[in-house]
């Protein structure tokens, strides 16, 4: 009987669980760079297969389930940036010629997937990639109109960007959808301006700039959600608290706190900097940080809703986020270069991820029907999926979806986990420490391992293009 209990879903080469080679595991996970962001969840990029000619989608899906909806419009970047220097989302050259066209192509997958869309509940639509609001007016018309040609009543409508791109024609738009309750979403990184400077930023994220696009979406009546950066390059404790008192004062609705990724060979120009990687502190610094900033804003009445995200008291709550954490509640559908997408059926048929092609020009060159990475969950991956994504979520009941039959597979790990103090399980639950919150990384690579391995032994583990996760 192999670990999985026997069965014809057995793994036949599933490696074992050798507490001592968990806990070396674990310790060198912990020893590393900490994406504190969990975007992707089992499986992550690399180990999804690519995609081979004439994939069959699937032609019904679940109808009661809710589906989240996200349109990556480009995948460039500002024009005089040639990347924050820190930044490990896709920002290609931009290329003003390929946005109406791109729009047209994501408009046409919105139509030939829409049997997987359509009519169902939608609760949340996610304009991003990085900088979406780069998008031209035409372009963000084209892709919202061919939305909403569903129902979006209710729904909340989030815009990405850069602070600069904000526009009143913008945001009139996404005022316009009927019943839609529209956000912005900016990166605003610190409000340091000769940090700023050192980022090259100082012309799309000025604190003018993020005050002038906080004011411009209050005034339409959208909410307002920024990034700060901690763990900069010699960043103290008290500018990252000074950060968050400024980001408080503007008042917005959502602090999203990110603790920076950055390590040798990231392929980003800081990484290139021995003196930057050098500035970093270590682990148990960052870690000691992060407390602090979670500290202040639960002081100053914010709510912690996921790892990294914090909401102002009296804010209507944020839902996109929320939901992507919970695949087993909530199928999520992406559109245009470089989305993911994630179907789950229940019952006997298996779920679904898959990733678009990812550069602009390969997405308009190969048609929106030839994505490039492709995953079909196993019941036990579906159950690590649910897993693995639901940490950011603080604390998951174990006893719903497909982890509710598959928990004690990961039981060996759970109890590494829990002798290292990243988490601990109440009845029915699962929930990270606040260690367990920063090293979530490490938490989430730990219960992916095995499975990793085993895909890969399997050949399926292809180079991709990977971005932030
Ligand atoms: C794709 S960006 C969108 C923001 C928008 N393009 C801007 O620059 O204002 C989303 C956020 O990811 C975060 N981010 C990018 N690179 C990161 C890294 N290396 N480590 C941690 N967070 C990072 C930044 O805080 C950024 O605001
Ligand atoms: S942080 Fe935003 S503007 Fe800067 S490189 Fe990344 S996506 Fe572009």
């Amino acid at each position: 009987m192999g670990w999985f209990g026997g069965g014809a879903q057995t793994p036949k080469k599933y490696p074992a669980a050798e507490p001592a080679a968990l806990r070396a595991e674990l310790g060198r996970r912990l020893s590393g760079v900490q994406r504190h962001r969990l975007l992707a969840g089992f499986p992550m990029t690399p180990v999804m297969g690519p995609a081979r000619r004439g994939v069959v989608w699937p032609q019904r899906t679940e109808p009661r389930r809710p589906v989240i909806l996200g349109a990556l419009p480009h995948t460039f970047c500002a024009p005089a940036v040639r990347g924050c220097g820190f930044c490990t989302f896709p920002h290609e050259p931009p290329d003003k010629g390929q946005m109406l066209p791109l729009a047209a192509q994501i408009a046409a997958e919105f139509a030939s997937r829409q049997h997987l869309w359509r009519h169902r509940i939608i609760p949340a639509v996610y304009l991003g990639g990085g900088t979406a609001n780069l998008c031209s007016t035409p372009a963000l018309a084209m892709i919202l109109g061919a939305l909403a040609a569903n129902n979006l009543h209710g729904a909340e409508l989030s815009l990405e960007g850069a602070p600069r791109f904000f526009s009143a024609e913008q945001l009139e738009l996404l005022a316009s959808i009927p019943g839609a309750q529209p956000r912005i979403s900016m990166g605003v990184q610190t409000f340091d301006e000769a940090a700023l400077a050192r980022m090259g930023r100082q012309h799309i994220g000025s604190p003018a700039q993020v005050q002038a696009a906080v004011a411009l979406a209050q005034a339409a009546g959208a909410a307002t959600s920024v990034d700060l950066l901690i763990n900069l390059p010699e960043q103290t404790p008290a500018a990252m608290r000074a950060d968050v008192a400024r980001a408080v004062e503007l008042g917005v609705d959502q602090i999203c706190v990110y603790h920076l990724v950055l390590r040798e060979g990231l392929g980003v120009p800081w990484a290139e900097s021995p003196e930057t990687l050098a500035a970093l502190p270590d682990n148990t610094t960052a870690f000691d940080h992060w407390r602090g900033v979670r500290a202040a804003l639960l002081e100053a009445g914010y709510t912690q809703t996921t790892l990294t995200n914090f909401e102002r008291p009296g804010a209507r709550p944020f839902r996109y986020e929320r939901l992507s954490f919970a695949p087993h509640t909530c199928d999520a559908l992406g559109f245009g270069p470089g989305a993911l997408s994630g179907l789950n059926f229940g019952g006997a048929e298996r779920a679904l991820k898959w990733l678009n092609q990812p550069r602009s020009g390969d997405y308009l060159s190969c048609g929106a029907g030839k994505v490039a990475r492709l995953f079909l969950y196993e019941p036990h991956e579906e159950a690590l999926m649910q897993l693995t994504r639901g940490l950011a979520l603080l604390e998951q009941p174990t006893g719903e979806g497909p982890l509710a039959a598959h928990l004690h597979l990961f039981g060996p790990e759970l109890d590494i986990l829990d002798e290292a103090g990243l988490v601990e399980r109440p009845p029915g639950a699962l929930r990270l420490t606040e260690r367990g919150m920063f090293f979530a990384d490490s938490v989430a690579g730990l219960l992916a391992a095995r499975a990793v391995v085993y895909r890969r032994a399997a050949g399926l583990n292809e180079p991709a293009e990977l971005h932030m996760g």
